[in-house]
């Protein structure tokens, strides 16, 4: 799929792998539309890329992933301003275990409510053109992270919701692939945040840190050229694609149900 003329939105977009996200599309020829609830971040990143690209070619919204309202506002707004969605990344979140329901309500609700209200404009049942929906996961949807259960569980739930609705959607013929990005350790304030959002698994801090050591961390942008194969990659549809400093793999699941 070429990206020229493409009109794509990213949640998340003004910090970290978002914002990467945003500058790979825009380099790419697609016009983003940039949504984010940190709207002075937003802003300020949209002046730079209006100096870049030229004003036409982006969007801010303000725009918080819990709020129902707001998602629908902002798609719409996209809508009108761009003539459609092609490409939808619901890339928001959080780790705060402190907060264990506010990660629930972002990484994991966040990614349904947004998927849902982008079918009305994107799938081919009701009037749209079709498309590519990337959700972001984690290496902690793949396995466990100890230190973060509830972030963990809510990564694991976005794999499932990905891989799920990509059946769903090629059995209902909605025209949408779905695949989920399952970045290890990326350098960004999310994850330089870590040992202060563990609450009580602080003491398991010090795993953590063993885990980035062996890992490594990759910069958003070698993370970026790895998530645009899975924008135009056509054939990639229910896929959860492992991205580490080492390299990217596929991953393979249990398959009882065909
Ligand atoms: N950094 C990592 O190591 C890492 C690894 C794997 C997966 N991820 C995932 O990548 C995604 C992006 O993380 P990041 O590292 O770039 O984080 P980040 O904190 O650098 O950026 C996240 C962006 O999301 C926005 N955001 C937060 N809550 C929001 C909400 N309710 N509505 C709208 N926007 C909201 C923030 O304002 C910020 O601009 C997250 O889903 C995260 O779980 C990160």
């Amino acid at each position: 799929m070429a990206l020229n003329g493409k009109i794509a939105v990213v949640t998340g977009a003004a910090m970290g792998i978002g914002r990467a996200m945003t500058e790979i599309l825009l380099k790419n020829d697609a016009k983003v539309a940039l949504l984010d609830v940190n709207e002075t971040a937003g802003k300020t990143f949209k002046e730079a890329l209006d100096k870049q690209y030229g004003q036409e070619r982006t969007l801010f919204l303000t725009c918080n992933v819990e709020s129902e309202e707001q998602i629908k506002a902002a798609f719409q707004k996209i809508v009108e301003t761009f003539g459609g969605i092609d490409i939808l990344c619901n890339n928001a979140g959080i780790l705060n275990e402190t907060l264990w329901e506010k990660i629930v309500s972002i990484n994991l609700v966040g990614v349904i409510r947004g998927t849902y209200l982008a079918l009305e404009h994107m799938s081919k049942l009701s009037g749209g053109r079709g498309g590519v929906i990337i959700n972001t996961a984690s290496m902690a949807g793949l396995g466990p992270l100890p230190s973060c259960p509830v972030y963990t569980s809510t990564k694991h739930g976005v794999i499932g919701f990905t891989r799920a609705m990509a059946i769903a959607s090629s059995l209902s013929g909605y025209g949408i692939r779905f695949n989920a990005l399952c970045p290890g350790f990326v350098n960004t304030e999310l994850f330089t945040s870590i040992p202060n959002k563990l609450g009580q698994f602080s003491h398991l801090a010090e795993a953590t840190q063993q885990l980035v050591e062996k890992l490594g961390t990759l910069t958003v942008s070698e993370l970026a050229e790895h998530y645009l194969e899975l924008v135009t990659d056509e054939t990639k549809n229910g896929e959860a694609l492992l991205v580490l400093p080492t390299g990217k793999k596929y991953a393979t699941f249990p398959t009882f149900i065909e």
